[in-house]
């Protein structure tokens, strides 16, 4: 059996991904003064690697960070209704520029919207 990441295109998949979300990212008012300036490759290659491992990729996550924890690990940063819209605008825009059968597309999208909510942690 195939796994959804190796269904979605694999590594090269969740590179491009990320790399829109970034961009997104870099020029979001909320959104990128949470992110830390001089590591915006390693914040890049942390969510690649956590979403491709979550989607069933090589662990490299979990070996190189440890168990994800991301409730625990957004709690330094203020994530209210607003950041939250903010980050999924920027996720669905990336999406929404990547071509992917629509089964795929619904699977993610709904996963991606359920995670971004779990992670508000500041009432608005
Ligand atoms: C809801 C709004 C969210 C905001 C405002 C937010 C913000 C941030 C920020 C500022 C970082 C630090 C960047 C870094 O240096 O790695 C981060 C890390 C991270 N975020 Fe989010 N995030 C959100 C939701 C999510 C969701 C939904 C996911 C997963 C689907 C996610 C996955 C991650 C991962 C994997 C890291 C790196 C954790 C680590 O290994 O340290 N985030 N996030």
């Amino acid at each position: 059996m195939s796994t959804f990441y190796e269904e979605i295109g694999g590594e090269d998949f969740f590179v491009e991904l990320v790399s829109g979300f970034y961009a997104r990212v870099a020029t979001d008012s909320i959104l990128r003064p949470m992110y830390p300036e001089s590591d915006m490759k390693g914040a890049a290659w942390r969510l690649q690697k956590f979403l491709e491992q979550y989607w069933g990729g090589p662990g490299t996550y979990s070996e190189e960070r440890g168990h994800p924890r991301l409730r625990m690990r957004h709690a330094e940063f203020a994530i209210d209704l607003a950041a939250r819209d903010a980050w999924l605008a920027c996720m669905m825009g990336a999406i929404e520029d990547m071509e992917m059968q629509e089964i795929h597309r619904n699977q993610l999208v709904s996963y991606i919207e359920m995670a971004a909510h779990s992670m508000v942690n500041q009432p608005s």
